[in-house]
């Protein structure tokens, strides 16, 4: 008795060491892409894990776009002893294919850009919509869903757009985009009305809320033509795009004095889930952050 006594202490110490060992180890995340270089992720996290004091390592990788070479990168991550990553281009669809077990809201959207490594293998999340939310809450906290939410683009980032505003109460959405098949299948899976791209213009001065998840106004695209368009007293107006800070179509509506959301603060809060989760310090979306990704955009320019 007195040595199973011993043998259970023994091992509860040795657990107890090798858990003290392990937690003095940094703590290691990244961010998977191809491109991974330009992402403003490990900044937003290395500049939490330094007010929070927390020993860690936040990485881009950069995996090329097939399933394989994502999943043995994962693998890989998973044996060094990651704590999770963050997925962005091409390979959200991945991650959710990846993982063992997901949120809700990842399946919805058929995408995650988040993955947590558990010892039951890895869970995916999407933090893109609850960062969108969180954005758009932001600007507008009376912000009401009742009239029509106009989408504009149907590519990757505008399902995650659709299912935010899903959550945040819309049920008058609209979507519209240059390629119209895409549009109608998005309105089709999502219970959303299509417009026709040429009809945009008129969809734009109806709508109380308009996101923007195109690629143009970005640096070096064309910006969105909209030919003067009148954006409705009061309306939010959200752009995706964060180089440049302000889109030329964010300008159009700020200079109406209507709120606007920028890429920049959606980024920030979806960056915080995977901060809290894998560091588990805190993650906070303020001014010094914006100013310290501000500075780093303009360092690039
Ligand atoms: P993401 O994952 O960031 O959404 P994406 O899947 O490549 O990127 O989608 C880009 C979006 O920008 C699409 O809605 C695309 O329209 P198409 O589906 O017609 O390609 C839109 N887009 C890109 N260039 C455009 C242009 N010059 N005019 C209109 N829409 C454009």
């Amino acid at each position: 008795m007195a040595f199973v006594y011993f043998l259970s202490s023994t091992v509860c110490a040795a657990k107890a060491r090798w858990r003290f060992n392990m937690e003095k180890k940094p703590i290691l995340a990244g961010v998977i892409g191809s491109p991974a270089a330009h992402s403003l992720s490990p900044l937003i996290h290395t500049i939490w894990a330094h007010r929070a004091q927390i020993d860690g390592y936040y990485v881009p990788i950069e995996v090329p776009a097939s399933y394989d070479e994502f999943s043995r990168a994962m693998d890989a991550l998973k044996t060094i002893g990651f704590a999770g990553v963050n997925v962005t281009i091409p390979h959200k669809e991945n991650a959710l294919r990846y993982s063992d077990k997901s949120s809700d809201l990842a399946p919805r959207v058929g995408a995650a850009n988040m993955l947590t490594f558990t010892d039951d293998g890895s869970y995916a999340e999407n933090s893109d919509v609850t960062g969108f939310e969180k954005a758009v809450k932001s600007a507008a906290p009376d912000l009401s869903t009742k009239g029509a939410c106009l989408v504009l683009g149907a590519g990757g980032a505008s399902r995650a757009i659709i299912v935010a505003l899903q959550n945040l109460g819309a049920d008058n959405i609209f979507i519209t985009n240059r390629t119209e098949e895409k549009a109608a299948a998005l309105a089709e899976k999502f219970g959303l009305k299509a417009v026709s791209w040429a009809q945009r213009k008129g969809a734009v001065e109806s709508a109380e809320l308009i996101v923007n998840t195109t690629s143009l106004g970005m640096s070096g695209q064309p910006p969105l033509e909209l030919d003067g368009a009148k954006i409705k007293s009061g309306a939010v107006v959200a752009d995706i795009v964060y180089t440049p800070l302000e889109t030329p179509f964010l300008k159009l509506a700020r200079d109406a004095g209507n709120p606007g959301v920028n890429g920049l603060t959606m980024l920030m809060h979806q960056a915080a889930p995977g901060f809290r989760a894998w560091f588990g310090g805190a993650a906070e979306v303020d001014e010094a952050l914006r100013a310290a990704l501000v500075g780093e955009l303009e360092r690039r320019r």
